[in-house]
């Protein structure tokens, strides 16, 4: 089966797990990333078709909201928070690390696809900015070091696997 006839196939199967109501198509959305990690063109079509939504209603939505990606990202997710709280605990620096660690640009997966990075308006623990999110773990109090241990021990894992 090819790529695109696989992503249809699962699509349908996450459309029916939700009995293919209209009214549920973030929740669509969110299982097709869940799925696939961002949201595949060929999966946006498949959506529409089957919850009888047209394309540019399904497009608007896949826009819409920040937590969808409709780029092909890496297995992990870091994201830089660069709200108020941890703008002022320097925030900029430590993005500006994670950019030269990483060897790329916010919205950006490396090469390998190891990683995406990304930045976020404030995740809700202000108090220990500067705050790092990769994928679900929350690194608080985030120093150029850290950010060399945390990477660091991250590639260390992905050249082992
Ligand atoms: S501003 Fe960064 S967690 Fe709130």
């Amino acid at each position: 089966m090819t790529k695109a006839s696989e992503i249809k196939l699962k699509t349908k199967q996450i459309v029916k797990q939700h009995k293919g109501d209209k009214s549920e198509l973030i929740a669509v959305l969110q299982d097709i990333q869940g799925a696939f990690n961002y949201l595949p063109k060929e999966a946006l079509t498949a959506a529409g078709k089957a919850l009888g939504i047209p394309a540019s209603r399904v497009y608007e939505v896949a826009t819409f909201y920040n937590a969808f990606s409709l780029k092909p990202r890496g297995e992990h997710i870091v994201k830089v928070c660069m709200g108020t709280a941890c703008h002022v605990r320097g925030a900029a620096a430590i993005q500006d690390k994670m950019e030269r660690t990483l060897g790329i640009m916010p919205g950006e997966t490396s090469a390998d696809k190891k990683f995406t990075l990304e930045t976020v308006n404030c995740v809700g623990a202000c108090a220990l900015g500067p705050v790092v999110v990769i994928d679900t773990e929350y690194h608080g109090q985030v120093t150029m070091a850290k950010v060399d241990k945390i990477i660091g021990k991250m590639k260390e894992g992905a050249q082992q696997s």
